[in-house]
């Protein structure tokens, strides 16, 4: 038990719907946790609300011993909880670079580029810039360093959020489904970089994702949902085997 990510009796609603019903659970810190389930299950919600997008009905998130359930998506990004989406939000019409570069954490915005001309953000600039290449390469984006963001295939997408989410020093990354439409070769890369980024960086990963023939290689803890509750946690080949989780994907 550790008070590092946990979940407290959540509950969400849209009109009737408890789309989270009661949820509690915890996230280790360093290890990589993927959240399975149907469609519809409250996957995403629960991403949602954790990362201060939606404010849920009833019930506590706890980050490091604090409660963090309330605060906005910017506070949650700032106190090191970054995330990706489902689909890749980036900054289209901007290159590789300058998506890394708006990514850092408390980067003073439109103000950036007025300031450049001063040597205080040239230095800042240069530094970012290093730090952003140095992430590039662990991703293995450098290449694709002046390419636009749209220009990316959607494998490419993924990793550049990623990029992004350690761009802003996130010691937890909730990431909606990191593979879903990558082609295999690619999506075992990625997931190959996430647990090299555990262990060099100690960097701790919640995980969506649908494509379990290639997630439950490379993760060390599983929780699986159905119909906006926890159905059963633990080590993959515990959670796997559970009959409630047969269950609920044959829709019984
Ligand atoms: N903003 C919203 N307004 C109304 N209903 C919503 C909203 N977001 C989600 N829902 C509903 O809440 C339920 C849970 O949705 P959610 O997106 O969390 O599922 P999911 O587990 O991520 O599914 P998938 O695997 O298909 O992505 C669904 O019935 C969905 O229609
Ligand atoms: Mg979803």
């Amino acid at each position: 038990m550790s008070d590092f990510l946990k979940v407290v009796d959540i509950v969400k609603t849209f009109g009737g719907l408890r789309a989270l019903d009661s949820v509690s659970l915890e996230v280790e810190p360093k290890k990589i946790t993927i959240l399975i389930g149907p469609n519809g299950s409250g996957k995403t919600t629960l991403i949602n609300v954790i990362s201060g997008f939606y404010k849920p009905d009833s019930g506590k998130i706890i980050y490091k011993g604090r409660e963090i359930s309330g605060m906005k998506p910017h506070e949650v990004y700032n106190i090191g909880i970054a995330r990706t989406f489902q689909v890749p939000a980036l900054f289209w019409k901007l290159t590789v670079l300058e998506n890394m570069l708006v990514a850092e954490r408390n980067n003073p915005g439109e103000r950036f580029t007025k300031f450049l001309i001063k040597k205080l953000w040239r230095d800042r600039e240069k530094e970012a810039t290093e730090r952003a290449f140095r992430i590039l390469d662990v991703i293995g984006l450098s290449h694709l360093w002046d390419r636009l963001a749209t220009s990316l295939s959607g494998g490419q997408m993924k990793l550049l959020e990623i990029g992004r989410a350690l761009m802003s020093q996130a010691e937890t990354i909730l990431m909606d489904e990191p593979v879903s439409g990558v082609n295999p070769t690619l999506a075992h890369e990625i997931f190959t970089r996430l647990v090299a980024l555990k262990n060099q960086l100690g960097i701790t990963f919640f995980i969506v994702e649908h494509r379990l023939d290639i997630a439950l290689n490379y993760v060390d803890n599983v929780i699986a949902m159905a119909y906006g509750k926890v159905i059963s946690s633990g080590i993959p080949e515990v959670v796997m085997a559970d009959p409630k989780l047969i269950e609920a994907y044959l829709g019984g």
